[in-house]
This record gives structure tokens, sequence and C-alpha cells, in this order.
């Protein structure tokens, strides 16, 4: 990493910006036999960053996270992660990259505790099979580190006390928040979020969007978010892109956008 102390040419600046953009997609196309579900769509979300993607239903925000996500192979265009061309990767390399899809169900094991919940989420881990791990006292043993690390994540979430109970005894707000620290177990370091906030109370959403400016802010974690709750979503991102039809019609800081009457006229056509 370079030095923050060293002062740097001026000629360097442009350069950096580039560096900023983390995820950029350049004209991804995608159809469904005759739907053109996602049309000549170029994004690009900087790290560090809560970018949200809005637009009526059928807008294509879906389809367009399952491009990125590797999904879904584009009919043309390309998805770059940290200038890495990842179009037509398949979706576990990509995770690999720490580039992750998020659900809006929690995917979470039930009968395991919170904390085995993070240990199983870490790459590399024995899968379904930590039951019979945890019973050779070897996993504990080599993965101190892991727990630590599971431990430090728990607590971010305020989920650390109930590290011993089965997950099935949290709530519906506590599973979300284990999910989001299970993806960052997993090594996400740019999640990409279906609706995180659907079917939530409004408190619960203001909370865990709460969370996600605090991952930006203490970790790094860039986000990109499709979220239809504009009235809770919008005073926690930084740049907003809107669709419609497939197409990006609008993009900028959220107030602006929000305030596009091309944006308007595409959620009263919707
Ligand atoms: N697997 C698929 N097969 C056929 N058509 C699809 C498929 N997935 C999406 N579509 C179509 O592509 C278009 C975009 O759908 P998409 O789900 O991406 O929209 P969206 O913006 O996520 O909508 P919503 O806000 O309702 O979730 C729609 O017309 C949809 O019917
Ligand atoms: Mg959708």
């Amino acid at each position: 990493m370079a030095s923050l102390s060293e002062p740097r040419p001026a000629m360097m600046l442009e350069e950096e910006k580039e560096e900023d953009v983390v995820l950029e997609t350049s004209s991804v196309r995608k159809t469904f036999g005759g739907v053109v579900a996602v049309d000549d769509v170029s994004i690009q979300v900087k790290k560090g960053t809560i970018t949200m993607i809005i637009g009526p239903n059928g807008s294509g925000k879906t389809t367009l996270i399952n491009v990125i996500s590797g999904f879904y192979l584009p009919d043309r265009g390309r998805v770059y992660y940290k200038n890495i061309d990842i179009t037509g990767m398949p979706p576990h390399k990509i995770f690999e990259l720490g580039l992750v899809r998020t659900f809006q169900i929690p995917r979470l094991f039930h009968n395991l505790t919170v904390l085995e919940n993070m240990l199983v989420a870490y790459p590399g881990n024995p899968g379904e099979n930590i039951g019979v791990s945890l019973a050779k006292k070897r996993w504990l043993k080599v993965e101190e580190e892991v727990v630590e690390k599971a431990f430090r994540l728990l607590k971010f979430f305020n989920l650390d006390h109930l590290w011993d109970s089965p997950a099935s005894n949290l709530s519906g707000g506590q599973m979300k928040l284990l999910d989001v620290a299970r993806t960052l177990m997993s090594g996400a370091e740019t999640m990409l979020m279906d609706e995180p906030i659907a079917g939530v109370n409004p408190a619960l959403a203001h909370e865990i969007f709460s969370y996600l400016v605090k991952l930006k802010n203490e970790m790094k974690i860039t986000f990109l978010i499709i979220e239809h709750r504009l009235e809770i979503a919008t005073r926690y991102v930084d740049w907003v892109y809107a669709m419609a039809r497939g197409r990006i019609i609008s993009q900028g800081k959220p107030k602006q956008v929000l305030e596009d009457p091309l944006v308007i006229e595409s959620y009263l056509e919707g």
C-alpha cells in the first residue's frame, strides 16, 4: 500500500481517480427471448461508497445484479471488478474475488449456533459438516484466528452475546444482521444487495442501513444496493442510478435523482 504521508505528483491524480472505481459495467445488455431486460447499462461504483439502483418494477435492476454477480451471462458488454474483466466468470470465482451477492431471505443454518453460522461462512470451511469437525476438536485449534474474526464481526453487529444461541432463536432483524456478518466472514469487500430492507419495519430498516454506513466508514466496504423504499434508504446512500425499461435514465446524488422529472415520470408509468 502506498504511503499516505508522501506527497504525490499532480499528474497521478487522474490515475488515482480511476482506481477509486471498484466495480464497473460497460454497455451491458441482457435479453430473455424477446424481452430486453437490461439495455446498454454502464455504471461505476466507487470503493467505500453506497450506490443505490432504483426504478419501477421490471426495470431490470435484479437482472443487472445477476449479470454482475455472474448468474447471467450478458448478451453484450463487460463487467469489471478491481480492474479485472469478470464477464462470464462463474459466480463462485467472482465470490472469491470479494464481490458477494446477498439474498433477501437470510440463508442461515437454523440448527447451528450464531458462532457456528459465522465459522461455516469462512472460505475453506468444512461446510455443513461443521458438527463433525467441531467434534474432532481440530476445527477450534486450527482456526483460532477465524474464531477471533467471527467474534470481532459479531461484536460489531452487537450479536456477540448471542454467540452460543441457535440461529433459530434470533429475531428477524438479528438474522438479517447475522447474514451480513456472515457475508463479511466470507471475505466480502463489495456487497450486492437486492432489497435488504424488504419486509422490515422502519426502525429496523434504519438500523440496518446505519450498520451499512458504519461498515462503509470503518471497513471501507462497498455496497451496490437495489431498494424500493426510497423514503428510508435515500439518506444513507452516496450515489443513485435510476433505471427504467432496462436503461439508466438518471444518475447523481440522491436528492438530484429523485427530483429528476424523467425519474418521477418513470414511476408514474411503471
Ligand atoms: N429469467 C427471466 N426470464 C425471462 N424474463 C425475465 C427473467 N428475469 C427477468 N425477466 C424480465 O426482465 C425484465 C426485468 O426484470 P427484473 O427482475 O430485472 O426487474 P427489477 O427491476 O428487478 O423488478 P422488481 O423491482 O420488480 O424486482 C422484466 O420484464 C422481467 O419480466
Ligand atoms: Mg428485482
